[in-house]
């Protein structure tokens, strides 16, 4: 059993003028435990639906959604909102962080709905975490004062401070610049492998989606799985990217499974 399974998942909305617009048109799909998967594609051909769908935050007009083998369809609302806190942690392009909060406040909100004793240990939780991203001398900080890549490692600190089954990343390098790209995914990858939890990436950055076991493009409402190791990237002028993205990276720090949760990453003057 997967620990995510979508099968002919299908998402169309009514728009205004009573068209109604196909987004997803069968999508299947399965995540296990521990995988990490890469979906590229171009702006619009409903990846962000397909990632809303993942973390229950939308639901499929048609089609199934096993989560560790449960329909979603027969859950509560109640209980796939507290499905949704507990299994996902999502990180966003834009990083989403709560303004006039501090760091460790941001990462602490999570823990608000957790049960007990994680609520009760939500500033000592959230400040591991900051610590486990190189941020642990940054925990009073407003993320307005942070730059982008040190925000990002706040919003990741804040996706993983629950533990979560599936990371949901939504362009999460989008905002960045290559280097500091590479090392945000560096961090994700890295703490997701350790926890095992399952990561679902979307980019538009080959070099980012090169770090995934699996990869898929997301075209005309169906997933078409890619071969990236393969010959002639046809698919490549599809996907915008910048230039020289198709070389695999080395990961930052160079620790690429070795996990040692509690290093801090390497400061980027030190690269
Ligand atoms: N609730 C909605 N009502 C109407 N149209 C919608 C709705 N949600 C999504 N769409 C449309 O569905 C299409 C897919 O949207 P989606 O945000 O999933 O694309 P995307 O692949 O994430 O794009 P991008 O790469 O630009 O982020 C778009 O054309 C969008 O305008
Ligand atoms: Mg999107």
């Amino acid at each position: 059993m997967s620990l995510l399974e979508l099968t002919d998942v299908t998402r169309s909305v009514r728009l205004p003028d009573d068209r109604v617009l196909e987004i997803l048109r069968g999508v299947t799909l399965a995540v296990d435990t521990g995988e990490h998967v890469a979906v590229v594609g171009r702006s619009g051909t409903g990846k962000s639906t397909l990632l809303n769908i993942l973390g229950l935050l939308d639901a499929p007009t048609d089609g199934e959604y096993l989560l560790e083998g449960v329909p979603i369809g027969r859950l509560s609302a109640r209980e796939r909102t507290r499905r949704r806190g507990r299994d996902f942690g999502f990180v966003f392009q834009q990083f989403n962080l709560l303004p006039g909060r501090t760091a460790l406040e941001n990462v602490a909100a999570p823990l608000m709905y957790a049960p007990g004793r994680q609520f009760w240990r939500r500033r000592t939780l959230a400040a591991q975490m900051l610590e486990r991203v190189g941020l642990g001398d940054r925990l009073d900080t407003m993320p307005e004062k942070l730059s982008g890549g040190e925000q990002q490692r706040v919003a990741i600190a804040r996706a993983l401070v629950r533990g979560p089954r599936v990371i949901l990343a939504d362009e999460p390098t989008g905002a960045l610049d290559v280097e500091t790209g590479q090392e945000v995914m560096g961090l994700l990858d890295e703490i997701a492998s350790l926890t095992g939890a399952a990561l679902v990436t979307i980019t538009h950055d080959l070099a980012v989606a090169a770090r995934a076991q699996r990869h898929y493009r997301l075209a005309e409402g169906v997933l078409v799985p890619v071969d990236l190791g393969g010959a002639g990237h046809e698919w490549v002028g599809d996907v915008p990217t910048l230039p020289g993205a198709r070389r695999l990276p080395q990961v930052p720090g160079g620790v690429a499974g070795v996990p040692e949760l509690s290093r801090p990453v390497p400061a980027r003057t030190e690269q």
